[in-house]
């Protein structure tokens, strides 16, 4: 079996370095270009925020402070994080980088290590990325100030960073470049680490005389005498300004997390069309059809089959097991191993046992069916009554005949066969049979009289 390579949400790994580790995430800026009332940095990639992506990672990489600063939206921020151990410090107004990684100094009071300064809105740098800027920071030349470097194909606006060997002179915004500083192709993500023993220091003697009169952030580094530069991929350092932006990156997401899922040994038959979320597991020999869609907290075993157009979230699928076409397996769905799920069949917080059958148009929620049990077509688990949820339980190896309604709570007993069209409210016995529907009754001959009748009018 094999996972993204998400870390767990809260810290628990010892700090990339040797020194202690922060993190301090920048979400102040506006995010006018989404046209959402939703936080830009609460936006899923991958059925999850972005800010919980970047709060992740760190958390995997040891950083045990974490601070969030926010301008607008402050409360949705604040509520996303809560109970996480996260600080939210407050920018308003918002007048420039520096000056927002200030308004993170109350939180990281008394810290004495290693900085990482991040965006919100550029959530998939990767730990080992992180780890490269932190071991650089610690490095025997010890620079107060790391930046991350990449070189798009298209330098746009970004900053320009002025380097050489590795070594930064300053970084120069593009609004206050001049033809020979705009022409470098190593530009500035924005995200840097540095040393706590500079970073307020360094801060402190930023101004804003420059073209947007803002306390720039890259000011840091000139100043510092001694910054270095870390280069790496365009494609993780891709910011989201948009939601055109936001798809470009979940596409890029996908893409990655395809290939690894084929690399561990899974057949994606059309390998565009499946969509994972950030946390799906995925096993050996498992065959994905077209058009799977995967939601947060799925697991798939290995040998597991997963047919066309299905549906999975917070589900756990057993070695060897067969799900769909069309199946939607919602969260508490623990499929048995060798059990097989239909097509137009929905199961919800259930757990089917080994090499149990929900083969056709079946709703199975709040219930336990036992190994070996088949649920014929069309069976439904009746377990509302509009105020409460109520379980169903069928034992082992019973056999449920089609069309038939399961009033919960009710029990069906091992090996226990319920006739077809049955609507069953009591508990029925091990090794009996119930059929709870109205008797058959059969008129000889009525029917051609009823139509010579019907002929004469
Ligand atoms: C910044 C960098 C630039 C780099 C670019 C990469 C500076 C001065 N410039 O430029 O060198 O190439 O990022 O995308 O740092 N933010 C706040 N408060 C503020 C301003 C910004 O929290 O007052 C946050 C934003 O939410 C965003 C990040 O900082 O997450 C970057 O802000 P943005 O305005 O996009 O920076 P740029 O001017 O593009
Ligand atoms: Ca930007």
């Amino acid at each position: 079996m094999s996972t993204d390579q998400t870390a767990p949400p809260v810290p628990s790994a010892p700090p990339a370095g040797t020194r202690p580790l922060a993190a301090v995430i920048l979400a102040a800026g506006r995010g006018t270009r989404m046209k959402s009332d939703l936080h830009k940095v609460l936006h899923p990639i991958a059925g999850r925020p972005m800010l919980a992506h970047l709060l992740a990672t760190v958390a995997g990489i040891g950083a045990r402070v974490r601070v969030v600063v926010v301008g607008s939206g402050r409360d949705q921020v604040e509520a996303a994080v809560a109970g996480q151990g996260v600080s939210v410090a407050v920018q308003e107004p918002q007048l420039g980088t520096g000056h927002a990684v200030q308004q993170a100094a109350a939180a990281l009071a008394g810290f004495d290590g290693d900085v990482l300064i991040l965006y919100g809105d550029v959530p998939l740098v990767s730990g080992d990325t992180m780890r490269a800027m932190i071991a650089r920071l610690q490095a025997a030349d010890a620079p107060a100030v790391v930046v991350l470097g990449f070189r798009p194909d298209d330098a746009l606006h970004y900053g320009r960073v002025i380097a050489a060997d590795g070594i930064v002179d300053r970084i120069v915004e593009y609004k206050d470049a001049d033809a020979a500083e705009r022409a470098v192709g190593l530009c500035n993500s924005g995200l840097m680490a540095v040393r706590s023993d500079a970073l307020w220091d360094l801060l402190a003697r930023v101004g804003h005389d420059n073209a947007a009169g803002e306390y720039y952030l890259t000011d840091i580094v000139a100043l510092s005498g001694h910054a270095a530069v870390v280069e790496t991929a365009a494609d993780e350092v891709a910011g989201i300004n948009s939601r055109a932006e936001l798809a470009a990156v979940e596409a890029g997401w996908q893409a990655r997390r395809r290939g690894q899922a084929m690399a561990d040994g899974a057949s994606l038959v059309a390998p565009d069309t499946v969509w994972f979320a950030h946390d799906t597991v995925v096993g050996r020999d498992v065959t994905i059809e077209p058009n799977v869609v995967f939601g947060p907290g799925a697991t798939v075993a290995d040998g597991v089959t997963i047919r066309a157009f299905s549906h999975i979230s917070g589900a756990t699928i057993g070695a060897g097991a067969e799900v769909g076409p069309y199946a939607r397996l919602r969260p508490g769905a623990v499929i048995g191993a060798g059990a097989k799920v239909g097509n137009f069949v929905e199961i919800k917080k259930a757990v089917l046992g080994a090499g149990a059958k929900v083969s056709h148009l079946s709703y199975i929620g709040d219930a336990d069916v036992g190994t070996q049990a088949n649920i014929g077509a069309g069976t439904i688990t009746c377990n509302y009554d509009g105020y409460n949820k109520a379980r169903t339980v069928i034992g082992a190896g019973a056999f449920v005949g089609s069309n038939s309604a399961l009033v919960a709570p009710v029990t069906i007993g091992d090996g226990a066969i319920v006739g077809a069209g049955s609507v069953v409210t009591r508990d029925v016995a091990a090794d009996a049979l119930v059929v709870a529907r109205g008797r058959q009754e059969a008129h000889p001959g009525w029917a051609a009289r009823f139509r010579a009748r019907m002929a004469k009018r």
